[in-house]
């Protein structure tokens, strides 16, 4: 994964890339490091641990210079250390490289350079790219020498090289994401825009194969025929949420709390942009490709569309769907959802769907990003700038997304009136006053330090709601190192129930839909066997609350749109579980917020 950053202009470079790392630390944070040209030599500094840590043991700030590249890393090869962190440097001191990425034939790579005489300093597949440049950079003609080697790599990359003897950024980009930020006689080049949004909302987005120099202007070539290539510098429309907790004591718990809001902003922004929907009509079959929490809002899309419009739809994760050679042709529409658009996995996927000549719509949070650039359509949700780690709001904004969507598909299938669907969109707008009402309820905080003791705990719902409660065991996992398992209800029977002993928190979602009295005795089975019950039920439902140990309330909505409601119970239980075992709740272990490798 790892975020980069490069900065070139009249500004102290250390300075602005601190800051840029910063807003990409949510990419990785095993180590950081920043190199500038100064005096005619490059300065370096990097550690391992978070960007403030190693910022407070080593001062960044004391890096001199205007031109320069920084790192934060989630390690893929060699373990987090001082040696691994990059930026990594030629042997005569002269190239620096920041890498996002993998380089698959780097072992072969390393032995030929160690025949030849380089030296290694570390175990990572990066360090082969700054004495690959070195061993071809001979005949003063560095841009050469960098697209030779850039062509001997195998792989994923995304780097950004500084020379100590040229006043220029060189970057280029395969697989792995890379902007420019073009502003006032400035340059800046990272993973990501938010890396330097705050300084210029222009931007040029690079494609695989080209590489961008920049000296007083840019020029960009492709690295395989060394073309020229004219590129549009794009102005990014997607509001820049600052990257504040404001009062909160976590970014996790500050989008929990945001979701009402986007909720509404994202129901607003597609009724006043409805055309954006109207590029799709009829469809044999839709497919949904996606990861994690967004593969779980796939599973409700499932339900959604296959309720209200009767389409059959099939759900697969993106790292299964490409590897099965997928039986997809052009009457199908395939829907990749990603909140950072930048997924490996979820590209690939759609990679292969385009390859099929099948239709891609994305449903993503990040203007510009790859899958946004692939895609026919992107129905861009409206939830800003995602911090925490674990994702929270853009799961509701996805759903509020294929909820519009699957009406939109009624509404063309003639399978819903006018009357009908102003009727959805009504109880739908009640959603954000709901999701506040959940909001406010402080037992959630109470129940979950009182019931999260045990190392194991169960996740269960029905129908739409059982991806929710996927989506609940996955939130406690990540934040609160608590292993979940989330089933279907009536599954549990089949295996999961042999897991329950006294004492177990069993989360069951039993809101009243047609399977409430099937969930009912399951809540039985569960408490004869001495688990923990914490429901999530209606308002006032004595029947559960009798049979319970702790009960969250939700209000009362269309079946539809339960999702909306039950997983709140779900992110806060995660919340405060992991607040009360003192984890890293913006930045849980072993995670990166965006996955850039498969
Ligand atoms: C879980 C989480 C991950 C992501 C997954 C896909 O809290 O954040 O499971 O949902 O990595 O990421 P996107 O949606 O960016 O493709």
């Amino acid at each position: 994964m790892c975020g980069i950053i490069g900065y070139k202009g009249g500004k102290k470079s250390s300075a602005i890339l601190l800051e840029g790392i910063k807003n990409l630390e949510y990419r990785g944070y095993d180590s950081v490091g920043i190199a500038t040209i100064y005096d005619g030599k490059i300065e370096l500094k990097k550690d391992v641990g978070r960007v403030d840590e190693v910022n407070k043991k080593l001062n960044f700030l004391e890096l001199n210079g205007f031109i320069g590249i920084g790192h934060t890393r989630w390690s893929t090869h060699g373990k987090p250390s001082k040696e691994n962190a990059h930026p990594h440097i030629s042997n005569d001191y002269s190239i620096a490289v920041v890498h996002n990425g993998i380089i698959e034939n780097y072992n072969e790579l390393r032995k030929e350079l160690e025949n030849e005489g380089f030296k290694f300093k570390s175990e990572t597949d990066t360090e082969v790219i700054p004495l690959l440049i070195e061993k071809y950079n001979k005949k003063n003609d560095f841009e050469k020498a960098v697209i030779k080697a850039l062509r001997r790599l195998e792989g994923s990359f995304a780097v950004i090289i500084i020379n100590k003897d040229i006043d220029k950024l060189i970057a280029a980009r395969r697989f792995s994401p890379l902007m420019l930020g073009v502003g006032k006689d400035e340059f800046f080049i990272a993973s990501d825009s938010t890396a330097f949004i705050k300084h210029t909302n222009d931007i040029v987005f690079m494609e695989d194969d080209e590489m961008v120099i920049i000296d007083d202007g840019f020029k960009i070539v492709n690295i395989t025929d060394n073309k020229i290539i004219d590129k549009k510098i794009e102005h990014n429309r997607i509001n820049y949420y600052s990257a504040e907790k404001g009062n909160y004591r976590h970014f996790m718990l500050k989008e929990i709390h945001e979701q009402p809001r986007v909720v509404e902003n994202t129901i607003n922004y597609f009724i006043k942009n409805n055309s954006l929907l109207h590029n799709y009509k009829n469809f044999n079959r839709i497919l949904i490709v996606a990861c994690g929490t967004s593969y779980y809002a796939g599973l409700i899309g499932k339900f959604l569309i296959e309720s209200i419009v009767r389409i059959p739809v099939e759900v697969d994760y993106s790292s299964e769907f490409r590897y099965k050679d997928p039986i997809i042709n052009n009457t199908d529409l395939v829907i990749a959802i990603s909140q950072s658009g930048e997924t490996a996995d979820t590209i690939a996927a759609a990679k292969e769907a385009k390859n099929k000549k099948a239709k891609l719509i994305a449903i993503c949070n990040v203007f510009g990003s790859s899958l946004t650039r692939m895609a026919d359509t992107t129905l861009y949700t409206q939830a800003g700038t995602e911090i925490g780690v674990a994702s929270t709001k853009a799961f509701t904004s996805q759903l509020a997304v294929l909820y519009l969507f699957s009406l939109h598909l009624a509404k063309i299938n003639k399978l819903m009136n006018e009357k009908e669907i102003n009727k959805k969109i009504k109880l739908m707008k009640k959603l954000p006053l709901q999701m506040k009402k959940i909001l406010s309820n402080n037992k959630i905080k109470e129940i979950s330090e009182k019931n999260f003791l045990s190392n194991n705990s169960v996740f269960l719902g029905r129908g739409v709601n059982y991806p929710v409660a996927l989506e609940g065991a996955l939130k406690l996992k990540e934040i609160s190192y608590i292993h979940a398992e989330g089933s279907p209800a009536a599954e549990l029977k089949h295996g999961h129930i042999a897991l329950i002993e006294k004492d177990m928190p069993v989360v069951v979602i039993a809101v009243k839909d047609k399977t409430y009295y099937k969930i009912k005795s399951n809540i039985e089975e569960i408490k004869s066997r001495g688990g923990k019950i914490i429901s999530i039920v209606n308002e006032e439902d004595e029947e559960i609350e009798n049979i319970s140990d702790e009960v969250i309330e939700v209000p009362e909505t269309d079946l539809l749109l339960y999702p909306f409601l039950t997983v709140i119970p779900m992110q806060l239980i995660a919340y405060y579980t992991g607040l009360c075992r003192n984890c890293d709740i913006d930045k849980p272990r072993n995670l990166a917020k965006s996955v850039t490798v498969e």
